[in-house]
């Protein structure tokens, strides 16, 4: 698994996406939409930056049952992303569902990750509110062996939690690991940080980072900087 920097473009129109990408000159970086970007451009965003170049990681986190979600991830496979997510709390069923649809007529698929739990949910939150009892560590590996048995390539997680990923799951099955910090750098709503070169250690293969690059003075400076401690 070739370790890679993806770009959070975390923008609301298509036109500010492409001006901040303009600034890459020649450089097409690995990037993600997210749902912000996607419910404000739709697919045609998509498939711009695909056309030119880059990879993207199309960060849907679809969760519904599991014929609902065949089908969207059919639509969402022959946009040609590269990587898409679901929730691992729709179930096995609707996980290996999620694989049908998005397997294409010549059987290539884009990479399929799940999200376990999300990073804003802590401890107490995931027992008072969702009623799921037992350490937050524990529920994360079951629903990542979960996505392992439905037939998922890896998981979103904290790069803190990488390690234990794959000694769970396997070294090839994929960790993508927000969270991503430069040393003494902004951090933000999120919670738990690492900078680029812990998560390298760590056994991350792929770092999304938005914000830090995003929001940098000189953003492929920042980029670099990221690819230069990551994937050095
Ligand atoms: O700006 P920042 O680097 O915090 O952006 C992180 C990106 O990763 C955002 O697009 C956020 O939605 C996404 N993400 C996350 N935590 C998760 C899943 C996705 O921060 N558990």
């Amino acid at each position: 698994m070739g370790k890679d920097v993806i770009i959070a473009c975390d923008f609301d129109s298509a036109q500010k996406t492409l001006d901040f990408l303009a600034k890459f000159k020649g450089k097409k970086p690995f990037v993600k939409i997210g749902m912000e970007l996607y419910y404000a451009a739709g697919p045609s965003i998509v498939k711009e930056l695909k056309e030119r170049g880059h990879k993207v990681f199309l960060d849907l986190k679809l969760h519904d049952i599991p014929n609902t979600v065949k089908k969207a991830m059919a639509v969402l496979s022959e946009l040609g992303v590269d990587m898409c997510n679901v929730h691992a709390a729709g179930t096995k069923r609707m996980m290996s569902a999620a694989i049908e649809g998005l397997t294409r007529a010549d059987g290539t698929r884009p990479l399929l990750i799940a999200v376990t739990q999300l990073t804003s949910t802590d401890e107490q939150t995931m027992h008072d509110d969702l009623l799921i009892d037992g350490p937050i560590d524990k529920v994360v590996m079951h629903y990542a062996q979960n996505a392992m048995h439905a037939g998922l390539d890896g998981v979103v997680c904290s790069p803190l939690e990488a390690g234990k990923v794959h000694s769970v799951c396997g070294k090839s099955f994929v960790t993508v690991t927000p969270g991503i910090r430069f040393a003494g750098g902004d951090v933000g709503d999120q919670k738990r940080v690492t900078t680029p070169a812990l998560a390298k250690e760590l056994g991350s293969d792929y770092i999304v980072v938005g914000r830090p690059i995003t929001a940098a003075e000189d953003p492929v400076a920042a980029y670099e900087q990221c690819v230069a401690e990551f994937v050095g």
